[in-house]
């Protein structure tokens, strides 16, 4: 049987993953592939470090020539998360004539179009299914199975941790800070958890889709977005009393007026197929015009359904399946837009509003007549008498209550501005929450 000689560069979550897969799943990928892919090298930054897994004498090294200097090593799946030295890694192991596997999305939204320019040039190829939704086969599906149609919109969970954080949240009552531990500990969450839950590693995977499945070119700093660290578990109990579970949404939907991004987390109706989605998992609904409505589920993080996407890309690698597709894609080359971006603030939306306010005479009308004054109509509007508070202070005691507003569609602009405005009334305690809203 034919060999194809692997390397891990970082055997963190994911690459002990893929180091398990390798080896003690030799015989099914070699199956599948056609060929043994035998692991050559794990190059690690502590050789001293304890592994979770047993790996022959001789496998690991803390020297990355060792793979760069060995021709016999093709595929290599880099698994250092963030930008350094994971960027000037990835571009030594191209220039050495390596592919590269990666699910390093934050280096991908981030550094894309320099890596992949220069893997073209050096006739190499980046694959990068685990990047996105991990154990879901998106990227695949997205670039090759749907290349026959046009894609009108999606609507996705493409963070695992923030999932994993609002489920047990609204379902266990669990602390924000307490939950965000046990994502770390089952290696959900990313080295710095901040990414997760302010939105940017969803934004980063919403980008790398918006550019496989709509042709844009994005920015993810200039996606819209919000993450799940302004939720309480107030939140949790006035979106399960109105009928809806709170899910960190990303969006791309495509409009007249151009291609609409963001990020925010949503009250989702109860009963709908995203707001069933729980703990890590992801999910992405695809609207496509001769498909039609497609749901892809499953794991979004963690170690084995991310190594099982890194291990099929290093199969498609070996038997030279990335070199097709990569060569067709044309992914982040100097090719010009499908689509352009729309402005984020013109985005449609219905929005939940939560503040807390004093109760007294007069409270509800210059709220409403704030919205009023932005154009914006109130659908409905709850008072929420059992989470109120009592506060006394220099002599004088004071009630606060939450209430909720639901709005009619307005845009994001909009919304802002009066959140914005709400928030200097005299009458308001807390900071206005803003959540999108999906019916
Ligand atoms: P991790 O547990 O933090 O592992 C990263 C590994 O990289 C560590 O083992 C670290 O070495 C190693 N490393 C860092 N700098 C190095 C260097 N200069 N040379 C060699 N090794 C170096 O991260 P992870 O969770 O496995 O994630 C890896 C990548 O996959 C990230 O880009 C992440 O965003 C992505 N991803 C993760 C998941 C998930 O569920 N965890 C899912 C999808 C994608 P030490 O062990 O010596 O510290
Ligand atoms: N930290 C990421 C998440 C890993 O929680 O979704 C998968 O990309």
């Amino acid at each position: 049987m034919k060999v194809t000689k692997v390397a891990i560069v970082g055997m963190g979550t994911v690459g002990t993953g893929v180091a398990r897969l390798l080896l003690d799943h030799g015989d099914r990928t070699a199956r599948h592939a056609g060929r043994t892919l035998w692991l050559e090298k794990v190059v690690i930054r502590d050789i001293n470090k304890k592994r979770q897994v047993d790996l022959p004498e001789g496998l690991l090294t803390e020297d990355l020539n060792e793979v760069l200097d060995n021709p016999e090593i093709k595929v290599v799946a880099q698994m250092i998360g963030g930008l350094e030295p994971a960027r000037t890694i990835l571009l030594k192991l191209l220039e050495s004539g390596k592919d590269i596997v990666t699910a390093n999305k934050a280096l991908l939204a981030e550094h894309g179009a320099e890596l992949f320019d220069r893997a073209r040039e050096l006739g190499r190829s980046i694959a990068f299914e685990a990047a996105v939704a991990g154990g879901i086969p998106i990227i695949t599906n997205m670039s090759q199975c749907l290349s026959a149609n046009q894609l009108n919109g999606l609507q996705a969970i493409l963070n695992g941790t923030s999932n994993f954080v609002v489920t047990q949240m609204a379902e266990k009552g669990a602390s924000y800070d307490k939950v965000i531990q046990q994502a770390q500990e089952l290696g959900y969450a990313e080295a710095d958890p901040t990414m997760d839950v302010d939105g940017t590693d969803a934004a980063q995977k919403l980008a790398i889709l918006a550019h496989l499945g709509f042709g844009a070119r994005v920015n993810w700093k200039e996606i819209a977005r919000t993450g799940i660290d302004v939720l309480t578990q107030t939140d949790m109990k006035c979106a399960d009393h109105l009928g809806y579970r709170i899910k960190l949404l990303a969006i791309a939907q495509l409009t007249k007026e151009g291609l609409e991004l963001h990020v925010s987390p949503t009250l989702v109706k109860k009963g709908r197929p995203l707001a069933e989605v729980q703990d890590a998992n992801n999910a992405i609904s695809v609207d496509c015009d001769a498909a039609g409505n497609l749901f892809f589920y499953g794991p979004g993080a963690g170690q084995m359904p991310t190594a099982s996407a890194i291990v099929a890309d290093m199969i498609d690698t070996a038997v030279g399946r990335t070199e097709l597709t990569f060569e067709t894609l044309k992914l982040w080359s100097k090719q010009p837009p499908r689509v352009n971006l729309r402005e984020p603030n013109t985005l449609a939306g219905e929005f939940y509003l939560r503040l807390t306010v004093l109760e007294q005479p007069g409270v509800l009308s210059q709220i409403a007549g704030t919205l009023g004054e932005h154009g914006i109509s109130i659908k409905s509007i709850l008072q929420q008498e059992g989470l109120s508070k009592i506060e006394s202070t220099d002599g004088q005691t004071r009630k606060y209550v939450p209430i909720v507003i639901l709005t009619h569609k307005t845009s994001e602009g909009a919304s802002r501005q009066a959140v914005a405005a709400i928030n200097t009334l005299k009458c308001v305690e807390q900071q206005c929450i803003r959540l999108r809203v999906l019916d």
